[in-house]
């Protein structure tokens, strides 16, 4: 069991301008993960190719850099115990279309790119990932009034 473990979380541009960041937020939440971090950001260029860095060179990776700095995403730190597996069972298959309903993308997305979420996928792409949104002065410790239930 990996306690108070960190995630790095993107709403990605369809899932803002689909009004979901509220619904992926509460999704999150209701599990029990608690918000750790948050900004509304557009990403530049740069920003992309670097969290998109171990997707260089694959077909995709120019549309995806490209879609990514189309629009702005909400960015997000959540924490809890297995944080990086539970949110990434929570989020579903890659391809929207093949996530199993119940799933954020199962139940939102219906496209392998417009996929509403991005979730770190292990330890090693969260500390890659986390500096590129955020600075340790953006890390913020608070309690929730019923954590004590979770
Ligand atoms: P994400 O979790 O943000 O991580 C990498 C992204 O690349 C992934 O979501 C998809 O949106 C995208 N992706 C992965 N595989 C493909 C593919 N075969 N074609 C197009 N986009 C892909």
């Amino acid at each position: 069991m990996l306690l108070n473990q960190k995630t790095l979380i993107l709403i990605k541009p369809d899932g803002l301008k689909r009004r979901l960041s509220g619904t992926i937020i509460q999704r999150l939440e209701n599990k029990g993960l608690r918000l750790t971090a948050m900004r509304l950001l557009k990403v530049s260029d740069e920003m992309a190719r670097k969290h998109y860095s171990v997707h260089e060179g694959k077909p995709f990776f120019k549309d995806l850099v490209e879609y990514i700095t189309s629009d702005p995403v909400v960015a997000i730190i959540m924490e809890g115990n297995n944080a990086i597996s539970v949110v990434r069972n929570l989020v579903g298959a890659t391809d929207g279309s093949k996530a199993s309903p119940g799933t954020i993308r199962g139940d939102y997305a219906i496209s392998i790119e417009k996929n509403i979420i991005h979730a770190s996928d292990s330890e090693e792409s969260y500390n890659h990932e986390w500096p590129i949104f955020f600075s340790q002065k953006d890390i913020v410790a608070f309690t929730y009034g019923d954590e004590q239930l979770f």
